[in-house]
């Protein structure tokens, strides 16, 4: 749900005002409106989650070298090894959805799982996010909505949009000058949101997080395959380990902390933490990172939100899709494991 060409048909007309009646900001009404928006604009795709539909599991480590620990005293970054589950997948509420390069890559991770202090991060390909508020969001997901026969969104519905949403004009030039790499293997995965690692005296650092890979190449999607991106990063996943750089970037006084469509100074202080290393992939199935809502609240001692306002909101509805899609019944996903061959 990424691009101006998913902002579009502006129905702000007739669920905004549902919105409006049910107060939705900060209140229980939240999750709801959401929930109905993911299902106006994406049909009900019954069983998947309601944005970040298609995706496919990866299994894995991450050994942290120590470095974090002055700034966290969270028990993941002692050097050693912890359990890593995780799932990438393509921005979007449709779990059928061909791959296309300019839908934002996801990447979730549960690190120590399963166990009882975990961390567990959903982290995109782009620079910064499109939106700075759930509002934002909510009003750019009604936008995206395919016009029927054309394809496409409605183009007045998206000036309307960015005209609404100054903020998400802005992050749209910062995305475009940043294309996305060949493939899921070669992607920077960044939290975008801010947290704060706290340390055995309290002390609150305000950090961002990204994982920069190892490997510099993915292979290319086979044209024609429409699970091209996903069945890419399977392939390249069977011909060995892939590995990630796990860095934290500090933000000096007066960069914005409660803003995601904003990005830090280039200059600022960045330290490698850790190596994470994904060796398996598995078709999303009960009982695997299918059934596990990566929240990005769920969180270690040692490490505590940012103010964002996305923060909570995500917690809020990334529960509300988890709590809708465990009780719907199931139908298999998209991507395969086993019907990639080499
Ligand atoms: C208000 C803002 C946002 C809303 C309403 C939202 C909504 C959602 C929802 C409903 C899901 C599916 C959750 C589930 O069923 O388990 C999801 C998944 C995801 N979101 Fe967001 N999201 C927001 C912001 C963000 C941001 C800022 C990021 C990254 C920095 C992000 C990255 C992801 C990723 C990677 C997934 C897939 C995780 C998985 O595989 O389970 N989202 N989002």
């Amino acid at each position: 749900m990424i691009g101006l060409g998913a902002v579009g048909a502006f129905l702000a007309v007739d669920l905004g005002a549902v919105a409006y009646a049910n107060r939705w900001i900060g209140s229980d009404g939240t999750r709801k409106v959401f929930l109905d928006g993911f299902r106006t604009v994406n049909g009900p795709q019954l069983g998947f989650r309601k944005n970040h539909a298609k995706g496919v599991v990866v299994t894995g480590y991450f050994e942290s070298n120590g470095n974090a620990q002055d700034l966290s005293r969270a028990a993941v970054f002692r050097p050693g090894q912890v359990p890593v589950v995780g799932r990438f997948s393509l921005s979007g509420g449709d779990a059928h959805a061909p791959d296309t390069p300019g839908a934002a890559r996801g990447l979730g991770l549960a690190f120590g799982f399963p166990g009882r202090a975990q961390w567990r991060t959903a982290m995109l390909n782009l620079p910064v996010f499109p939106d700075n508020s759930p509002r934002g969001f909510y009003d750019r997901l009604l936008a995206s909505k395919i016009v029927p026969g054309t394809g496409q969104p409605d183009p007045a519905a998206t000036k309307a949009f960015l005209a609404a949403h100054p903020e998400t004009a802005a992050a749209m030039a910062i995305i475009k000058k940043h294309p996305p790499t060949t493939g899921f293997g070669d992607s920077t995965f960044r939290s975008l949101n801010t947290f704060y690692f706290v340390d055995h005296a309290d002390v609150r650092t305000p950090v961002r997080w990204s994982l920069v890979p190892q490997q510099n190449t993915a292979p290319s999607p086979k044209p024609g395959d429409t699970n091209g991106l996903f069945d890419a990063l399977i392939r390249q996943l069977q011909g060995g380990p892939l590995r990630w750089h796990l860095l934290i970037t500090i933000a000096e006084p007066g960069d914005p902390l409660t803003d995601a469509t904003v990005g830090w100074p280039a200059d600022r202080r960045s330290i490698d933490i850790g190596l994470l290393t994904l060796t398996g992939v598995a078709t999303e199935a009960p009982g695997n990172a299918r059934d596990i809502n990566f929240d990005p609240l769920t969180l270690p001692d040692g490490i505590e939100p940012s103010d964002d306002p996305l923060l909570s909101a995500r917690s809020d509805i990334y529960a509300a899709s988890y709590r809708q899609r465990t009780g719907e019944p199931k139908s298999p996903s998209a991507v395969q494991v086993t019907e990639v061959g080499a």
